[in-house]
């Protein structure tokens, strides 16, 4: 087979905080080889995640990358060579793979599937048609499970995630709210995402009134992707038996030293709600249905996303890096090479 010659980023040090593009660093060696059952990807998208402060992180998280080796990504990208019966040469693929150009995938993992780049752009295998979409709609409908009529409050409103869990809400018959920073964002939540209202956290004084004032009859699901200030005081305005679903905590700088907060114990005792946290891996086995469904919802005009695409392996670090400053337009990825299919 043709030795491909490759080009990844790898993880040079740990992180004591936000992950920072120096942390990180680009090398040039050769692709590696597929062994029995594997496939040979050469990627055209690959993603910057939230979640990859956890697992790059001194702390203790869900998942790990060790130092000196390829940073962890969700990516899509074309089969080039395939010692797997089931997948063939072309294929479009998404995968867990890695910010590299040429990445070695597993047919049989979970995470791996086949993509039809005759559904929708590719690039949505990573976003709404992908780990975003499912998080979202799989948190929601799962965790969250909201009812026709409830009031549906989620956080990074604008983002992938986000955005998503206000249109499935909607789309379940839902009142939605979102919070998301600046104006250009709560306008997206409203006038993009159909959102009934939106607050700008970053210029609200007092969020607590700004919530209350939003959802006259309480709260009974909170989507949570940032935990922190706005948690607590969701926590005072959720309804009997709401559910609060902990999908992220990008509000939380650093985990070490553990930060203190409000004792939520009496408030989810006297309203019996339900605080649960969400990991999307837990529910692979619906990814399925979930894509169906949201296909569906895409093809009827009923779910739109945004995307921010940037150029070139060796921007993935700063296209991190600003998730955490809030500077991304929509689901982080990185075009590693031209998108064949467009
Ligand atoms: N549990 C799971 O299995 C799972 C899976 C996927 C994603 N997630 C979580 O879902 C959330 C959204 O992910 P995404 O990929 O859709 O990213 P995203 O919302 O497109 O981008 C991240 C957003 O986080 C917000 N943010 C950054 N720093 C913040 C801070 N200090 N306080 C409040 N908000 C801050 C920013 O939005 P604003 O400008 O609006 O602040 C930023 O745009 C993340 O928390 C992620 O960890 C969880």
């Amino acid at each position: 087979m043709a030795q491909h010659q490759n080009r990844r980023v790898i993880l040079k040090e740990r992180a004591t905080g936000l992950p920072k593009p120096e942390l990180f660093e680009t090398v040039e060696d050769d692709a590696p080889s597929p062994g029995p059952g594997e496939v040979l990807i050469n990627n055209v998208y690959v993603s910057a995640d939230p979640g990859m402060k956890g697992w790059i992180s001194v702390a203790r998280n869900y998942a790990s990358v060790e130092t000196g080796t390829t940073m962890k990504a969700f990516s899509v990208g074309v089969v080039v060579e395939s010692n797997h019966p089931d997948v063939r040469e072309g294929q479009v693929v998404a995968a867990n793979t890695g910010w590299a150009e040429y990445v070695v995938a597993d047919p049989e993992s979970p995470t791996f599937r086949t993509v039809n780049p005759d559904d929708a752009p590719i690039s949505t295998a990573l976003g709404i048609l992908g780990i975003n979409g499912f998080t979202a709609y799989c948190g929601l409908l799962e965790v969250g499970q909201p009812k026709p009529g409830d009031t549906v409050v989620v956080s990074t409103a604008a983002g992938a995630v986000g955005s998503a869990v206000g249109q499935i809400a909607k789309i379940k018959g839902c009142r939605t709210v979102g919070i998301a920073g600046g104006p250009e964002k709560t306008a997206l939540c409203t006038e993009v995402f159909g959102f009934d209202a939106a607050i700008d956290y970053k210029a609200t004084d007092d969020m607590d009134a700004a919530l209350r004032a939003s959802c006259p009859d309480g709260v009974d699901v909170y989507y949570d992707n940032v935990g922190g200030t706005t948690l607590d005081i969701l926590l005072g305005q959720i309804n009997l038996h709401g559910r609060v679903v902990i999908c992220g905590t990008a509000a939380t700088e650093s985990w070490i030293p553990q930060p203190a907060g409000l004792r939520p114990e009496r408030n989810l005792l006297v309203n019996r709600i339900r605080m649960e946290g969400f990991l999307t891996f837990d529910f692979v086995k619906q990814y399925p249905q979930a894509h169906t469904d949201l296909l569906q919802w895409l093809k009827d005009g009923k779910l739109a996303y945004r995307e921010d695409i940037a150029e070139g392996l060796e921007t993935a670090p700063a296209g991190l890096a600003g998730l955490y400053a809030g500077t991304n337009k929509g689901r982080q990825l990185i075009r590693v090479r031209p998108d064949p299919f467009v």
